[in-house]
C-alpha cells in the first residue's frame, strides 16, 4: 500500500516530534517522514498517518514513540569528524589543564559514539605520553537505537578507514573468523565513557559535576532558534568558568557570543 500524508498529518506529527525532542520537520521533510515512516505503517497495519498518530498518543506508548524519533533523526557521525576541534582539544585545552590532571566533558547528541570515543582516543594518545589523567567522558542521545550502538562500542572496519593504521591498532581489536570485516573499541577507551539516554529538551540534566568542555555537534541544526537559545542557556550554566562548547560546522549560532566568547570557529568560551 501506498501512503500518502495530507497537510494535516504531517502538521500533528511534526507538532508531536517538536514538542517531545526540539526537532522541526520544515515542510521540506514531509517526503522524508513518509518514506522513514510508511514501512512502520505497513507492519503495524495501520491505513493512514493520523491512525499512527494516534497509536503513538495512545497512552503507555514511550516505546513508539522514541521508535518515530529514532525514525526521524538524522544520526550521521564519523570517527574525527570535524577534526579541527580534536586539533584544539589536543594543541590548547589538554595543555591548559595539564596542572590539574582532570578533565570533565559531555558528548551531547553522541550518536552511535563515533565522537565520544575519537575524544576518548586524543585523550589516551596524550595520557600515554604523560601518565595518567582523571578523565570522564559522559556521552548522551535521545535515541537509545545509536546508544545501544555506541555502547557496544562494534563499527564496520571501513568506518576507520581514514585513521592512522597505528592509532587503528592502538584503539580498536580486529574482528576474528565471520567477523573480519568489523572492529570493536578497546577497554581503555569505553572505561573512561558513560552512556546515558538525555533528552535536551528536558528542563534539567542529571548533570551535577561542572564540565570543562561540551561537544554539541550537529545537533543544534534540526531545532529552531528559540529552542537553541534555551540549550545554550543550560550548556552555559554547565560549564566551568572557562570551559569550551563546540558546535557543528554549519551551525551558524552568531548570536551564542552574547554569552559566549568566540574562539575560532564552532568553539565557544565560558569566560572565567
Ligand atoms: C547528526 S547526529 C550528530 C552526532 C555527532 N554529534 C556528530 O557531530 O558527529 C545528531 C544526533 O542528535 C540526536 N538528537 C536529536 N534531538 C535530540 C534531543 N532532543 N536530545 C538528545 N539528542 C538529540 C539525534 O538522535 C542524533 O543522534
Amino acid at each position: 500500500m501506498e501512503y500518502k500524508i495530507t497537510e494535516a498529518e504531517f502538521e500533528e506529527i511534526s507538532a508531536l516530534v517538536y514538542s517531545e525532542s526540539g526537532i522541526s520537520l520544515t515542510s521540506g521533510k514531509k517526503s522524508l517522514l513518509v518514506s522513514r515512516l510508511s514501512k512502520r505503517l505497513r507492519e503495524l497495519d495501520l491505513e493512514s498517518f493520523h491512525s499512527y498518530y494516534e497509536y503513538v498518543v495512545g497512552g503507555g506508548r514511550d516505546e513508539e514513540f522514541t521508535r518515530l524519533l529514532d525514525l526521524v533523526s538524522t544520526n550521521k557521525t564519523d570517527f574525527f569528524r570535524e577534526p579541527k576541534h580534536f586539533e584544539f582539544l589536543q594543541e590548547v585545552i589538554l595543555p591548559d589543564l595539564e596542572q590539574t590532571k582532570q578533565i570533565r566533558i559531555w558528548s551531547a547528541g553522541c550518536s552511535s559514539g563515533e565522537e565520544p570515543y575519537t575524544i576518548a582516543m586524543v585523550l589516551s594518545d596524550w595520557m600515554s605520553e604523560r601518565g595518567a589523567w582523571d578523565c570522564k567522558i559522559l556521552a548522551s542521545d535521545l535515541s537509545t537505537r545509536v546508544l545501544d550502538k555506541a555502547a557496544a562500542g562494534v563499527y564496520d572496519i571501513g568506518t576507520v578507514g581514514d585513521l592512522d593504521p597505528e592509532s587503528v591498532r592502538r584503539h580498536f581489536l580486529r574482528g576474528r573468523a565471520e567477523e573480519t570485516d568489523k572492529i570493536k573499541v578497546k577497554p581503555h577507551l569505553s572505561r573512561m565513557i558513560a552512556f546515558k539516554r538525555i533528552n535536551l529538551m528536558a528542563e534539567r540534566f542529571p548533570i551535577k559535576t561542572p564540565l570543562d568542555l561540551i561537544f554539541c555537534r550537529n545537533v543544534m541544526i534540526y531545532f529552531d532558534r528559540p529552542t537553541q537559545e534555551q540549550l545554550v542557556s543550560k550548556f552555559h550554566r554547565h560549564l566551568k568558568p572557562g570551559g569550551y562548547l563546540f558546535i557543528g560546522h554549519s551551525e551558524s549560532l552568531h548570536w551564542i557570543a552574547n554569552q559566549f566568547h568566540y574562539v575560532a570557529p564552532t568553539i565557544y568560551l565560558k569566560e572565567k
